[in-house]
């Protein structure tokens, strides 16, 4: 009994062409996988196509007996200009791929590529030379770079010619005009014949770039043929060479469209180093551990010959690079005869069975449940040999398997260790999400790193000593008094998520004049291995469930493992950290972490390590405590005197623009647009609202990810501080800053979009901003109003959020400039917000569950306090254009990739985001066919009537599918709820089908406030104890191990 084979729904004519991402095909792909698994039917204009996507298949299609490589659309695209070239000849029908095959494949075995190391060698220094010429602070783009690599080393290793691409500053002709052709190849390839016929300057564009590659090939073999080699190559090969089974020689054309097809089969090598740089720079562990592997193994020598394939971690992770990234992610076999495959679909002859690598390759059947994490040591060493066979297939198989995979192996070994030996790579954008660019190979879109010349490494090219890239502090910008001349650098380094700790590292580098010294600001990251020691550094981070921020991963990771114990003397630092206390075992773990190490490896501390908890009054006052104690500590250790006057911010009133997410360091913000806004709850009660965006071009997300948002200011707040400051909204500024700062400088800018955009102005004053406005020009009776919010700090400031602005407008004789007052609001935030939809119901689109912060004002104020965040997102339209990010989220927390592993759900409000975008997942693969397990929905809200989001509508519909049982607790309508008012009283309730959820394998999600979730951990304990009958130590242990990788936990301060 044969199974049809599942296939979504289908327009009239078109088929599924509408399904199919005609730039990222693969995202599509991947995601219909993800819906309808292991195999799925596509058509296209009438001609259909199967995907394979498990490991099951993909070890049954690897058997030349039954199935064999076909030439796909898109190939037969690529044919126009390769023609019957090794790739994408037709066999058995075209005789000229065995002729070509059996000439070839010796000059592409492991000893012929041996022979060709000496060229290899040339053309990686021209890299090296490149980049320690551009030094530290170029933008690199390393995709191009590593084209300009592979172009120049196949020809020159093949076919003896120079392409000289290193020495030209525009992207080589051939390599635009290559990407350019394949990227068409691939739309050709969806479009019907009579549309493709009449795009008449689109196929004129396809046929020049086909010719400027033919004229680079044609050039390249009569070259060879006036100039030829001493040592004889594979171009020889071609030209001259014999077929010992046919007697016969290639035509010149053969010898052409083979020489093209190795430029543009080479792509894949030059794209396999750009994903290593990635996947490296993202992982700093393995970044650590392979450079750790070579600089133990070579000690500092050249790599050479004899060290090719002995370098096993290096090897771990070009393997682990090509598991997740196959850079030709998908072939294309057929079945010789009618057959049929997974034990239950029939297959006819001769159809296009798409071989979908990328997935295939994440299979948890084989690589587990972490298969989307890049983890080399799962395949180190014999673990590799363990592997069962065909697991790992970037190169395919059998007879059309890649006949340059020795070449490869050997160039990515070497460049790889000469990258390592010679920089530290940083990203030029910490908060870098993969982008992949697609044609018939993948590459990761808009990567920019930089590359550091590591400091104890000698340096190939003669020229300027080359800074690091935390550099020397920046001049001051020019008309600006500061006394800059005067100052001594100091290095203010941050690690940061959310921006706390960033802002107080900002405060830093404003305040540095004053004492003397002049400022440069900068990631943590970006001072990996290059901690200065001409002046005093200080620190400040944070830490998230024990780990360090985003931007401050390498550094730590480095620190970690410096194990000179005089490795850091010279070095003065200071450290504060950002923390919170409810985070009772990781509290202040990275500050302390970095405060420690660098001291036990005699570094100097010159002030204490400070410390804030965000989560209580104290959070500014212990920052400004410390930052108070450390200029002072600074001041003795470097005789610092002199005060200057200016305090380096200079207001001009004028004319002009923004750039926003680049002056507050969000680089990866990008435009979305809003398509839907709808409200959720009933009317009088705290709103809640669904919102749909579509996301930017090339942003993609997984269910359970954030969307990163930047905000403006409620328009209600920012007239307040105009009228405070008695400006209008039309006026602007021009800001000139003589220290970095997160204002937008040296070009106007309306008042009222700087105070929209740039600047937070409801966070609670700290006692330094109390300070300075003390000092301002004040009345008596503003002076003793300070004072005595000085002495009522927590309670009548920090508790009930008392800003600046609420204290400037309470005591109108404050005289203080816009200029003072933008030095006290810290910098504008990005809000994360959990996305609560599935990219298997629309990849392009997110939505946002949000719970809308507009209640009475702590303070006590007239008008209600508005949420920054949550207050602008209330108010967009369809249409509107908002700033956005997707940004990972934990790895634990997101759907098992497996639909028949039952969830169990804990949150509530908004808190039902992610649960949200889970269920829609499974909702989808429910619907594409798939066995989907039953999950349980614990949810909290007030009453059935009034915030029982989604009740009526997703969380109906997806009951009745049979994939989720809700189990409501309603806190103000216990009576509905079996008496239980919050989730964690519903938990306790229904422990028997917790229990038997927990039995059948159920993974735990939960989310929501801290609070919620201590107590949701609680009643689960309380479960453990009961079934375990043992006492709290007891069920702590048990609930540690064996809940481990199965509780999952998004919670919010
Ligand atoms: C990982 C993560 C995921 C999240 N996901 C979601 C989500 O899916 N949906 C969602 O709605 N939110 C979510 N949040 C919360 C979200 O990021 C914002 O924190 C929230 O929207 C409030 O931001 P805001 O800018 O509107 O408020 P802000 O301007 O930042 O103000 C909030 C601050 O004001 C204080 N405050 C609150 N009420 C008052 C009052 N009456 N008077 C004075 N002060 C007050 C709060 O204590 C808080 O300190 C998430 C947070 C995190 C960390
Ligand atoms: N991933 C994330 O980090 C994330 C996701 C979503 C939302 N959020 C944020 O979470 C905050 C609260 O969300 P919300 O406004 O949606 O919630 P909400 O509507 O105020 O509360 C939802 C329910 O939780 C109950 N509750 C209160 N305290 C509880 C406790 N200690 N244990 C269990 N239940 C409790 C409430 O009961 P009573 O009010 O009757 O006491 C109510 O029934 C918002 O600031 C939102 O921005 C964060
Ligand atoms: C990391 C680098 C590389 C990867 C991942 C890779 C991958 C592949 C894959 C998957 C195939 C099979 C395609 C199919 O079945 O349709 C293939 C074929 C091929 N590759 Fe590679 N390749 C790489 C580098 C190279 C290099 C550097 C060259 C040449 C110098 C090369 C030359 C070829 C050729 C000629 C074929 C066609 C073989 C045939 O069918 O006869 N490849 N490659
Ligand atoms: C998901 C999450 C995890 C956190 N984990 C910790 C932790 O382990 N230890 C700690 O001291 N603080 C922890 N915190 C608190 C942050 O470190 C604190 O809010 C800090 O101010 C954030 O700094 P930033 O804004 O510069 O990123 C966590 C916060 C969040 C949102």
């Amino acid at each position: 009994m044969t199974t049809p084979i599942p296939s979504p729904p289908a327009i009239p004519f078109l088929g599924h062409i509408t399904a199919i991402d005609k730039d990222l095909p693969l995202k599509s792909i991947s995601l219909l996988a993800k819906q309808y698994g292991e195999l799925f039917e596509i058509n296209v204009f009438g001609s259909k196509r199967l995907y394979a996507n498990s490991y099951a298949l993909q070890n049954e299609l690897s058997d030349e007996k039954r199935f064999f490589k076909k030439i796909h659309p898109g190939l037969e695209e690529v044919r126009v200009a390769a023609k019957d070239g090794l790739f994408t000849a037709k066999v058995p029908a075209e005789e000229n791929w065995y002729i070509a095959h059996r000439l070839l494949m010796p000059c592409f075995n492991t000893a012929a590529v041996f022979g060709m190391y000496d060229d290899m060698l040339d053309i990686a220094t021209q890299l090296i030379q490149k980049w320690e010429r551009f030094g530290p602070s170029e933008k690199l783009d390393p995709a191009q770079d590593f084209s300009r690599l592979t172009l120049d080393a196949i020809s020159l290793c093949a076919m003896s010619y120079r392409l000289n691409s290193f020495y030209r500053d525009e992207a080589p002709e051939f390599v635009t005009a290559m990407g350019e052709f394949l990227i068409e190849c691939g739309r050709r390839s969806l479009r019907p014949g009579l549309v493709k016929a009449a795009m008449v300057n689109s196929n004129a564009q396809f046929m020049k770039n086909v010719k400027i590659m033919d004229d680079v090939v044609t050039a390249i073999v009569e070259d060879h043929r006036k100039n030829p080699p001493t040592k004889p190559d594979l171009m020889q090969t071609m030209l001259t060479g014999v077929d010992k089974e046919t007697g016969k020689r290639l035509e010149e054309e053969q010898v052409k469209v083979n020489c093209l097809t190795f430029l543009i089969a080479g792509t894949s090598l030059s794209r396999m180093l750009t994903f290593m740089c990635y996947y490296l720079l993202k992982n700093p562990e393995a970044m650590r551990k392979l450079r750790e592997e070579i600089d133990t193994t070579l000690a500092g020598r050249p790599f050479t010959i004899k060290d090719i394939n002995k370098l096993p971690y290096l090897l771990a992770v070009m393997r682990e690079t090509l598991r997740l990234s196959p850079t030709a992610p998908n072939r294309t076999v057929a079945p010789l005869e009618n057959t049929v495959i997974g034990g239950k679909y029939a297959v006819e002859k001769d159809t296009l069975l798409n071989m979908n690598i990328y997935t295939m390759h994440r299979d948890p059947a084989v690589w587990g449940e972490d298969a989307e994490e890049f983890r080399p040591e799962r395949l180190l060493g014999e673990k590799f040999d363990q592997l069962p066979p065909n697991a790992w297939q970037p190169f395919g198989f059998g007879l059309r398997g890649c006949i340059g995979r020795p070449f490869a192996w050997q160039e990515a070994q070497l460049v790889m260790v000469m990258i390592m030996q010679h920089f530290d790579l940083v990203l030029d954008d910490p908060s870098y999400e993969l982008q992949i660019k697609q044609t018939i190979t993948i590459k990761p879109n808009h990567f920019y790193i930089h590359a550091i010349p590591r400091k104890d490494r000698p340096r190939l090219s003669v020229g300027q000593s080359v800074p690091a890239l935390i550099g020397k502090p920046a001049e001051a910008s020019p008309g600006v008094a500061t006394g800059a001349a005067n100052l001594k650098p100091l290095y203010v380094l941050y690690g940061s998520n959310t921006g706390s700790s960033e802002s107080f590292a900002q405060r830093l580098v404003s305040a540095a004049p004053s004492h003397g010294f002049h400022g440069s600001l900068k990631p943590l990251d970006l001072a990996t291995e290059h901690l200065p020691t001409d002046g005093p550094i200080l620190i400040v981070t944070a830490s998230f469930e024990g780990q360090p921020a985003d931007n401050a991963k390498h550094f730590v990771e480095w620190l970690e493992n410096v194990n000179a114990p005089t490795g850091f003397v010279g070095v003065q630092f200071a450290v504060f950290g950002c923390g919170n206390r409810d985070w009772t075992v990781t509290y202040q773990r990275i500050p302390t972490l970095i405060d420690r190490v660098l001291a036990e490896h005699g570094a100097t501390r010159l002030a204490a390590r400070g410390e804030g908890d965000a989560s209580g009054p104290e959070f500014f006052d212990s920052f400004d405590q410390w930052e108070k104690a450390t200029w002072k500590a600074l001041g003795e250790a470097y005789d610092v005197t002199t005060k200057t006057e200016s305090v380096g911010l200079d207001i001009k009133v004028s004319s002009g623009s923004n750039g926003r997410a680049e002056v507050l360091r969000q680089r990866d913000m990008a435009f979305g647009t809003v398509v839907s806004s709808k409200v959720l709850t009933a009317p009088g009660a705290p709103p809640k609202r669904h919102i749909e965006f579509e996301l930017p071009e090339d942003m993609t997300y997984r269910a359970g990810d954030y969307l990163a948002i930047l905000p403006l200011n409620p328009e209600r707040v920012v007239k307040r501080a105009l009228s405070r400051f008695k400006l209008s909204a039309e006026q602007e500024v021009e800001i000139s800053s003589a220290v970095p700062t997160s204002l937008p400088t040296s070009k106007p800018i309306a008042i009222f979009n700087l105070l929209s955009g740039y600047v937070e102005l409801q966070q609670p004053a700290t006692l330094r901003d109390l300070e300075i406005l003390l000092q301002a020009k004040n009345s008596d009776a503003s002076t003793a109003a300070l004072k005595d919010l000085v002495a009522n700090y927590a309670s009548k400031v920090f508790t009930s959020r008392l800003s600046v602005l609420d204290i400037l407008e309470d005591n109108k004789d404050i005289d203080v400039s816009l200029s003072t007052f933008l030095q006290m609001v810290p910098a504008m935030r990005i809000r994360q917000y959990s996305i609560s939809s599935s990219p298997l119901w629309n990849p392009q689109h997110v939505t946002l569950t949000l719970s809308v912060v507009d209640a009475p004002a702590r303070s006590g104020r007239d008008e209600n306090f508005l949420g920054v965040a949550s207050t602008y997102l209330a108010g967009v339209q369809p249409g509107h254009k908002v700033q956005m990010a997707v940004r990972s989220s934990n790895a634990a927390f997101h759907p098992p990739s497996d639909p028949t592993v039952p969830m169990v759900m804990v949150c509530a409000g908004s808190g039902l985001a992610p649960m949200r975008g889970f269920l829609q997942e499974r909702a989808e693969q429910k619907k594409a066919g798939r066995e989907v397990a039953p999950s349980l929905l614990f949810f909290g809200c007030r009453r059935p009537g009034e915030d029982f989001l989604y009740f009526d509508s997703d969380l109906k519909e997806w009951t009745e599918l049979g994939i989720v049982d809700v189990r409501p607790a309603f806190s103000r309508c216990i009576s509905d709820s079996y008496e239980c008012r919050y989730v964690q009283d519903r938990i306790a309730h229904d422990k028997e089908d917790v229990n038997k959820a927990f039995d059948a394998g159920a993974r735990f999600f939960v989310c929501g406030v801290g609070k919620m979730s201590t107590g949701v951990k609680a009643s689960m304990l309380t479960l453990v104890k009961e079934r375990t009958k043992t006492d709290d130590a007891g069920a702590q242990a048990i609930f540690d191990k064996v809940l481990k990788g199965r509780y999952a936990t998004d919670i919010f301060e």
